[in-house]
């Protein structure tokens, strides 16, 4: 019986560890938690947000709008009013009523219009077109800036 005592005597001390490490592992959890609510209002605020004239504002502002809005219809293959607003050669190019952006003139630009619903009623439509929602005041904030500050974004990639 001796022989056993040693197994047993092993299994106390790695219990206790264990739960001070999921102890220490919910605490760290939670002050995680706690810096992110404590971060957010900071971040809206930082002083180092990108300027609109930057590339850093397009492809952390502007193009996750454009990403969630309009590149089912306006991305990749799918041209929809022979529009693709992928690239900045889409977006120079326009579609079918020709040009969609003045870089530098957002109220020039048909495509501030129709985000802003202030366009025709149709042809072409309200972008994204009904039933799907008008974009937030803030998201139309943003492209409207990025536009009026020059439409920066990265050179395309090399035609195929
Ligand atoms: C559900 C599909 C769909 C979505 C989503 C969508 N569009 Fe469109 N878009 C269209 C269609 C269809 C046309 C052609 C409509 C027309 O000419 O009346 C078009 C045309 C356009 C045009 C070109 C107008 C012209 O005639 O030259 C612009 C600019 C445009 N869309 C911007 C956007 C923007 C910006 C978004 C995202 C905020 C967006 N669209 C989202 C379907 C879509």
């Amino acid at each position: 019986m001796p022989r056993n005592q040693p197994a047993a005597d092993f299994c106390p001390p790695f219990r206790v560890p264990l739960q001070h490490k999921i102890a220490a592992l919910s605490l760290a959890a939670i002050s995680l938690a706690a810096a992110a609510l404590l971060w957010q209002p900071r971040d809206v605020s930082a002083q180092d947000a990108p300027a609109p004239n930057t590339v850093a504002f397009y492809t952390q502002r502007v193009q996750p709008i454009f990403e969630a809005n309009c590149y089912r219809c306006h991305g990749g293959f799918n041209h929809r009013g022979h529009f693709s607003i992928a690239t900045r050669a889409g977006l120079l190019r326009g579609g079918m009523d020709g040009s969609v952006v003045v870089p530098g003139n957002a109220a020039q630009s048909l495509l501030i219009r129709l985000i802003r619903h202030e366009g025709p009623a149709n042809d072409p439509m309200p972008m994204p077109p009904p039933p799907h929602q008008k974009l937030s005041d803030a998201d139309i904030a943003t492209i409207t800036e990025w536009i009026q500050a020059g439409m920066v974004m990265p050179p395309d990639p090399p035609a195929k």
